[in-house]
């Protein structure tokens, strides 16, 4: 991955390809930037695993998925993103920095909340009352925050969480963002949403 700060003019806005695990059914397809990618209705009704396309995302580009009814995003973090996510300045902002409270499985490295750190899958549900927070990957001051890391903003009362989904300290929002279980495939090149890296090694025994 680059070490470069993300570059909105090179974010890639939701293209991508989902698979539900299984062979019940492929779709290829783009979609709009607040859309979310729909692999198939029966299975996701189920909470079936969902294989998506992961391959070449960007620093600071995100995908959408849907997975249980809600939505998943797939971010892509840059070396930046990575160094600031474990900075005592960052921490020392943050209600739960080493993600003690339950909010992702317990395989995902407590800082990143991730099992890759370049790519980062969250479902994002402010912990508050439930609003989509807005995405702002580049690392730099905002309206709402000086001093900006890349994170998300919630703006039904502000709530703020870094690249890692972790809640701010002093907003509403008494929690980070749930991680959703996730293991990668092929190398990386895809991601496979609902289920977790023992469950490939089972089934492969
Ligand atoms: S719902 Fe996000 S801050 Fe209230």
């Amino acid at each position: 991955m680059s070490n470069e700060a993300p570059d909105p003019s090179r974010r890639r806005f939701l293209t991508g390809a989902a698979t539900v695990v299984g062979g019940v059914g492929v779709v290829f397809a783009a979609v709009p930037f607040l859309g979310f990618l729909r692999p198939n209705v029966e299975a996701r009704a189920m909470g079936e695993p969902v294989e998506v396309d992961v391959g070449r995302i960007d620093p600071g580009q995100r995908l959408t998925f849907e997975w249980k009814g809600s939505p998943i995003w797939v971010i892509g973090r840059s070396d930046e993103h990575i160094e600031s996510l474990k900075s005592d300045e960052l921490r020392g902002r943050l209600r739960d920095p080493d993600s003690e409270r339950d909010q992702q499985p317990d395989y995902v490295d407590p800082q990143l909340r991730s099992v890759s750190p370049e790519v980062f899958v969250v479902i994002p549900i402010c912990t508050h009352l439930g609003c989509i927070p807005i995405f702002y990957p580049e690392m730099r001051a905002q309206s709402f925050d000086d001093d900006w890391r890349g994170g998300h903003f919630c703006a039904c009362h502000g709530s703020m969480f870094d690249m890692a989904g972790r809640v701010y300290r002093g907003v509403p929002a008494p929690t980070n963002l749930e991680i959703p279980p996730h293991r990668f495939a092929e190398d990386g090149a895809k991601l496979v949403i609902g289920e977790d890296p023992d469950d490939a090694e089972e089934g492969a025994a």
